[in-house]
């Protein structure tokens, strides 16, 4: 199995419904934060199962919801079909979509499962697609040395603070001994550190800079603010 089979299985990324529910709670509201105007066309890329993008529909005007898995894209249109600014699209419809067509852009805990050729792929595929004064937003992204005990931290802060405590206690020994973990030992994580991040950007044709909070819960990952250079 590799990490495009993982996601399109089905698996045990959240410990419990209320996590579920928080997380995505968060990362929309994260989200339509960073929305510049009521009528932008945002993107999320690699979106997943998005269970509170209606938070974020409700902020601009077009929200496009994409994911490579098939069964995530098919969850997205049973819980989101029916709202009338929502496309969903496969990777093949993003690459497919006009020129300067996006304001904003936001790839949110994607990149550690990508491979550097794959990363240098995805930011070719997306930097036509923002209008001139569009933005890309890299979030989730883990730098080098920080440890899966750094994770488990941030997760029983945030369980603590959700009042899924112990549910996130449990869910940590049901990770140890799940697919997730033979999965990150075997195929391992892509890690970047801040530096390597603004020179990939840099690479790519943007000119990125840090953001101070990151994306989600855990702020011992990074969130970047990118614009076509
Ligand atoms: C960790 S989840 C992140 C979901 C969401 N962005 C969030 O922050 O909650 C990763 C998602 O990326 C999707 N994915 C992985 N590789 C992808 C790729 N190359 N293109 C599009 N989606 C991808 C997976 O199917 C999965 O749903």
């Amino acid at each position: 199995m590799g990490w495009k089979e993982f996601w399109d299985g089905e698996h045990a990324i959240y410990v419990n419904a209320r996590h579920r529910l928080l997380h995505d709670r968060r990362i929309a509201t994260d989200i339509a934060a960073l929305i510049p105007s009521r009528d932008a066309v945002v993107l999320d890329y690699a979106c997943g199962e998005a269970g509170e993008a209606g938070i974020v529909a409700a902020r601009c005007g077009k929200l496009i919801l994409s994911d490579q898995a098939a069964s995530v894209r098919a969850k997205l249109a049973a819980r989101h079909g029916g709202m009338p600014n929502v496309e969903i699209l496969d990777p093949e419809g993003v690459r497919a979509l006009p020129a300067g067509s996006v304001d904003l852009i936001v790839v949110n805990s994607l990149l550690q499962y990508l491979s550097r050729p794959e990363l240098d792929d995805l930011l070719a595929m997306l930097r036509p697609l923002l209008k001139d004064d569009g933005r890309l937003v890299i979030g989730d992204v883990i730098p080098r040395g920080q440890s899966p005990v750094a994770d488990a931290v941030s997760l029983l802060r945030f369980g603590f603070e959700g009042g899924f405590l112990i549910a996130a206690g449990i869910g940590l020994v049901r990770t140890f001994f799940s697919d997730y973990r033979k999965l990150r030992a075997d195929l391992g994580l892509s890690f970047h550190d801040e530096h390597e991040m603004l020179a990939i950007l840099d690479h790519a044709g943007f000119a990125g800079e840090r953001r101070r909070e990151n994306i989600g819960h855990n702020q011992g990952r990074m969130t970047f603010l990118a614009r076509r250079a």
